[in-house]
């Protein structure tokens, strides 16, 4: 038997081993129970007795070599593994990150948080109210007494008979009198509900943006002037402004505001109907009566208040021309603004 043959062969198997399992099938090749090495060692037994010790020797020195050998591998591989290991595994912090998907602000808070800025601009601040309101607050103290035919312009959600979806934002004038002394200004943003069929323009909830100036000495020029300079703001500095005559029992004076039409700058078309106008609030000088309910004397003050609807002016400034769209919640929709 060629034990430096024997050697040189494990040694050279073990240097080409690329794992943990070849090595392992080189270990039991040499030094199994049936291994090379170990038939070897069995063998000396059937030796001449003179011989034994000598061979026995030779063949321990080569199953220790041998050995050795293994075990270094073994660390080697060990540590390569390691290493692959620590390679997956690794992160790398200077990767940009992945940027989480933002939601988008719905069209009608867009232009809502529009009005606001411009109003807050000229010094106005926001007041609030409830949705579900008093009769009292939402006709009564707004000069719509129970049996006024005025009732009859909106048609309103009853609870009881003393309670109301509030049909317009105007109740909160009433609840900003009677807390706050004048000078007076604040908007008032909110939702409202009317038991109005769903077409194009209409919808049972909507939304409106109330105004109310209360002082010494306001006119109907300040109201004109406050609300030019809102529209042009809103829909771009060429727009014009023109002031209809209108009713609404808690104004007296009471005018409809018709801006120039977006869509064809006052030429006249679909959206327009021809006109070139277009309607987008209504207002007026508080009247007296009103004043004198929530506890402030006409004679001393006087004020104007408008009411927008926020869904038809947000229908308008992005063109969109069906109000059904805004609360579909479609995200095509939603994300195009
Ligand atoms: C009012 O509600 C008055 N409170 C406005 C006002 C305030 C006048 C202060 C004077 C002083 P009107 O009922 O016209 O007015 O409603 C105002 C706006 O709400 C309308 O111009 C329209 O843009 C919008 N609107 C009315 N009904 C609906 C509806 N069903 N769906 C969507 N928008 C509506
Ligand atoms: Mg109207």
């Amino acid at each position: 038997m060629d034990l430096d043959k024997i050697r040189i062969e494990a040694e050279s198997e073990i240097e080409g081993a690329h794992d943990r399992r070849a090595l392992e099938e080189i270990r039991v090749k040499y030094l199994g129970k049936k291994g090379i090495i170990t038939s070897a060692l069995k063998g000396i037994g059937g030796l001449p007795k003179e011989d034994r010790p000598a061979a026995g020797e030779r063949i321990n020195a080569v199953k220790v070599a041998i050995e050795e050998k293994l075990n270094h591998k073994l660390k080697v591989l060990e540590e390569k593994e390691l290493e692959e290991k620590l390679k997956q595994e690794y992160i790398d912090i200077t990767v940009p990150g992945r940027r989480p998907g933002l939601g988008h602000l719905h069209p009608l808070t867009i232009v809502r948080e529009e009005i606001t800025e411009i109003f807050m601009g000229l010094g106005f601040s926001i007041a609030e109210g409830p949705e579900i309101e008093y009769d009292y607050y939402n006709f009564e103290a707004l000069n719509i007494p129970r049996d006024h035919p005025a009732r009859d312009i909106q048609d309103t959600f009853y609870i009881n008979d003393n309670i109301v979806l509030r049909t317009h934002t105007s109740p909160v004038q009433v609840r900003t009198m009677e807390k706050q002394k004048p000078p007076i200004r604040v908007i008032v943003p909110g939702r409202v509900y009317r038991s109005d069929d769903i077409d194009a323009t209409h919808s049972p909830v909507f939304h409106q943006v109330e105004g109310l100036v209360i002082d010494r000495g306001v006119t109907m020029g300040d109201l004109k002037g406050v609300l030019s300079l809102f529209a042009r703001q809103l829909f771009g500095e060429d727009t014009k402004t023109k002031f209809r005559p209108h009713y609404f029992p808690f104004t007296e004076p009471s005018a409809e505001m018709d801006v120039t039409c977006m869509a064809c700058k006052g030429r006249g078309c679909r959206v327009c109907k021809g006109t070139g106008w277009i309607e987008i609030l209504g207002s007026g000088m508080v009247h007296p009566r009103v004043l004198s309910m929530s506890g402030i004397d006409p004679n001393e003050y006087s004020g104007f208040a408008f009411g927008m609807g926020l869904d038809r002016i947000a229908m308008l400034k992005y063109g969109i021309d069906d109000l059904r769209l805004f609360f579909e919640n479609d995200i095509r929709f939603i994300k195009q603004f």
